[in-house]
């Protein structure tokens, strides 16, 4: 197959491409190289990538119209990654989830149905989108609509967007509903890297809120194999959860790294951050039928394989 992935050189999607390349499907890879965590390490996965095989890589934005349709002209399937993450920085840099979630996901939906005939489209949306809702697990059929942040309110915008370009147009789209994924070659500013930062530095680890709070967190081989089965193979579904179905709270998550780390750290208890929720926790039953979807990696392995990549990083960095 040939596959365009956006935001190729970002974290999920440096993993989703590398195993296709590894399957031996051809790749095009699209990502803008934002600064909004430090384009070495974007550059550094690109690297790694055109090393494991023939990846077509573009530096250039969603925004771009006319290389993204080029882009898209002969592949297969759309694998949508590329977007503005971060719950909490949606408070500092708005304009950010406008141009990248909202109008990059436009572009996307038209270059698809601009198409004849469209490529189907497999795009990652968030758990976020579950905002306040105090019902869990969190199924697809959930109502979705008391975001918390202003990035939970832009992936929820996109998944009526495509809603609506399935209806008008048929497309073929997926959107992933992504829970908290972690692993080697991660996001600096996601809270299991900044723990390890701070072990290693030793500096005190920044705890916010309630440590009773809990994230079901996803190990990046799962996610990716519930991307690339849903690469492979064309569900009806429209939105489907890629979780662990296993809600870890703060308390443990910070455990569980400085045991990998082999350091236990001091703890700062901070305030609880605006647009932060209490609880994820997927039901995973759709994705488990449609795309035989199953977690393997329990935390302490995923946390051990993350630190072991991590202590090489910062050697080569
Ligand atoms: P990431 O920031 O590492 O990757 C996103 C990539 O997209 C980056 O490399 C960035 O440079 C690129 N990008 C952003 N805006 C762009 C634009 N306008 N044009 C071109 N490239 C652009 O984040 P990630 O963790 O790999 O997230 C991948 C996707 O999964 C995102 O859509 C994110 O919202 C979603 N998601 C991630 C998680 C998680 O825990 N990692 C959870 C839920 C959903
Ligand atoms: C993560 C990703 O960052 C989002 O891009 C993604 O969309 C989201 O998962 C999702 O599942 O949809 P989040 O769950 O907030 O968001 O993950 P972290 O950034 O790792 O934060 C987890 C928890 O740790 C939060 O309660 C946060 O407040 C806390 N935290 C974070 C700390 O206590 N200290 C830190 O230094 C960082």
């Amino acid at each position: 197959m040939k596959v365009l992935v956006t935001g190729c050189a970002g974290f999920v999607g440096y993993h989703v491409a590398r195993r296709l390349l590894a399957d031996g499907d051809a790749v095009v890879g699209l990502d803008n190289l934002g600064p909004y965590y430090d384009p070495a390490l974007k550059r550094a996965r690109v690297a790694a990538l055109r090393a494991a095989g023939p990846l077509e890589f573009h530096v250039g934005d969603l925004a771009e119209f006319e290389l993204l349709r080029a882009l898209a002209a002969d592949v297969d399937v759309v694998v949508h990654l590329a977007a503005q993450p971060g719950v909490r920085h949606a408070l500092v840099d708005p304009f950010s989830y406008e141009r990248s979630n909202l109008l990059g996901m436009l572009d996307v939906l038209e270059v698809v149905r601009r198409r004849t005939p469209p490529p189907r489209l497999v795009w990652a949306s968030s758990s976020s989108v579950y905002g306040g809702n105090v019902r869990t697990p969190f199924a697809e059929t959930d109502r979705v609509d008391d975001p918390v942040s202003l990035y939970a309110a832009t992936k929820r915008a996109g998944e009526l967007m495509v809603h609506s370009y399935r209806h008008l147009f048929g497309l073929q789209a997926l959107g992933l509903r992504f829970f908290t994924v972690y692993g080697p070659w991660g996001r600096p500013d996601m809270a299991y890297w900044r723990f390890a930062e701070a072990l290693f530095d030793d500096r005190p680890l920044e705890l916010y809120g309630d440590t009773a709070a809990s994230r079901d967190m996803t190990y990046i081989d799962d996610v990716v194999d519930g991307v690339v089965a849903a690469v492979r193979r064309p569900v009806p579904d429209e939105l489907l959860n890629l979780g662990n179905a296993e809600p870890i709270p703060l308390e443990r998550l910070v455990e569980t790294v400085e045991r990998a780390v082999g350091r236990t750290g001091r703890r700062l208890s901070g305030p609880a951050q605006p647009g932060d929720v209490a609880t994820t926790f997927a039901d995973l039953e759709r994705s488990k039928a449609a795309l035989g979807y199953e977690p393997r990696v329990r935390l302490e392995e995923g946390i051990a394989r993350f630190v072991e990549w991590y202590r090489w990083w910062r050697s080569v960095r």
